[in-house]
């Protein structure tokens, strides 16, 4: 798709194309080109220092890109579009809140600074997040999860289209980030589109429909999570040392088959780069050439693809990050 269709496709809530971002000489963003489908709660995930919270200041207008460009809910970004306040919620980085006022008091003090909202979305907002029971207590009583779920409560008073939540599962323990995954289901069900950054894996596989991977200020994967996790997925076969040059043979058109590459490794053990959802199909091919299984375990190691896309993107031999291999493959 050209740079300007995608800046119009009306089915993506935010389109950057070459987004660039210099502090100083040091480069925060190059080149980032971020699809994010409406209705769907996007995961940013990227290492510590990758760009994501620059990416979310320039999103929500705080600072402004050195190159790029920008369209958010189908139109091109307008830096003086007061109206842009109105339709997305945001929270970045921990916010700073009254200590010695209570949690609905901060919110009400917020609530009358930005954009109309009816009387009643505060006690809504305090629901939606659950701290509800803790609404008269002093912010200054709060944990740092607390803090954070009062800043999701924060950015959803005007009820936006759009939500960026930057690191929202800090501090949450994995109860609350399931919470919060109800949460935005929700409002994903709703229409809205949330992003979510993170820096730890295991938060976004279980936020996520679409994850996009940046790391020094690239994307270098992005796609709904499932395809990302069947991509990097393996099954690993174990069958008769002696059949084994047959069942190679045999899986070669389902999958490229690598073998141990230790040596003195169990000479039986195959290992495909197959969606573990296949493992039938694997049985199914080899029993029928009368080869039984001794044994089969898939894994699904986004965890595997995540490391080795952060680690390989400094200079990068593959800018555009889609042919990526993980590590081991022989392709
Ligand atoms: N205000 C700033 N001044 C100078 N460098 C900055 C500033 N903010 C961020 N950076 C640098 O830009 C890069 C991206 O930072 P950031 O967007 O905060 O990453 P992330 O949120 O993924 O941890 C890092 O190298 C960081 O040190
Ligand atoms: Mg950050």
């Amino acid at each position: 798709m050209s740079t300007e269709d995608a800046l119009r496709d009306p089915g993506l809530a935010i389109v950057t194309r070459g987004l660039g971002k210099r502090y100083g000489s040091r480069v925060a963003l190059e080149g980032l080109d971020l699809d994010v489908p409406r209705g769907r709660i996007y995961g940013f995930l990227g290492p510590n220092g990758s760009g994501k919270t620059t990416t979310l200041r320039i999103l929500v207008g705080l600072i402004r890109p050195d190159t790029g460009s920008i369209s958010v809910l189908g139109a091109p970004y307008d830096w003086r579009d007061r109206r842009r306040m109105f339709r997305i919620g945001s929270m970045i980085e921990t916010p700073a809140f009254y200590p010695y006022l209570s949690g609905r008091e901060n919110l009400a003090v917020i609530a009358a600074a930005g954009p109309p909202t009816p009387r009643r979305r505060v006690d809504e907002v305090l629901d939606a997040v659950g701290l509800h029971g803790r609404a008269a207590d002093k912010v200054k009583g709060y944990s740092l999860g607390m803090r954070q779920r009062l800043g999701i409560a924060v950015a959803l008073l005007s009820d936006p289209e759009l939500l960026l939540l930057d690191e929202p599962a800090n501090g949450l323990d994995p109860a609350g980030i399931v919470a919060m995954r109800e949460l935005l289901r929700s409002l994903t069900a709703a229409g809205k589109t949330v992003l979510v950054s993170s820096h730890i894996l295991s938060e976004i596989e279980v936020l996520a429909d679409v994850v996009g991977i940046i790391a020094h200020g690239r994307l270098v994967r992005q796609g709904p999570i499932q395809q990302i996790l069947a991509e990097g997925s393996r099954i690993r076969v174990r069958v008769e040392p002696a059949e084994r040059d047959r069942a190679i043979a045999l899986l070669a058109g389902l999958a490229p088959v690598d073998l141990p590459a230790i040596p003195g490794a169990d000479p039986g053990l195959l290992s495909l780069r197959l969606a573990a959802g296949r493992s039938a199909e694997v049985t199914r091919i080899l029993g029928d050439a009368g080869i039984w299984l001794q044994g089969l375990t898939t894994e699904s190691d986004l965890e595997t693809v995540f490391l080795a896309l952060t680690a390989e993107a400094p200079t990068g031999h593959d800018r555009s990050g889609w042919g990526m291999a993980p590590p081991g493959d022989h392709a």
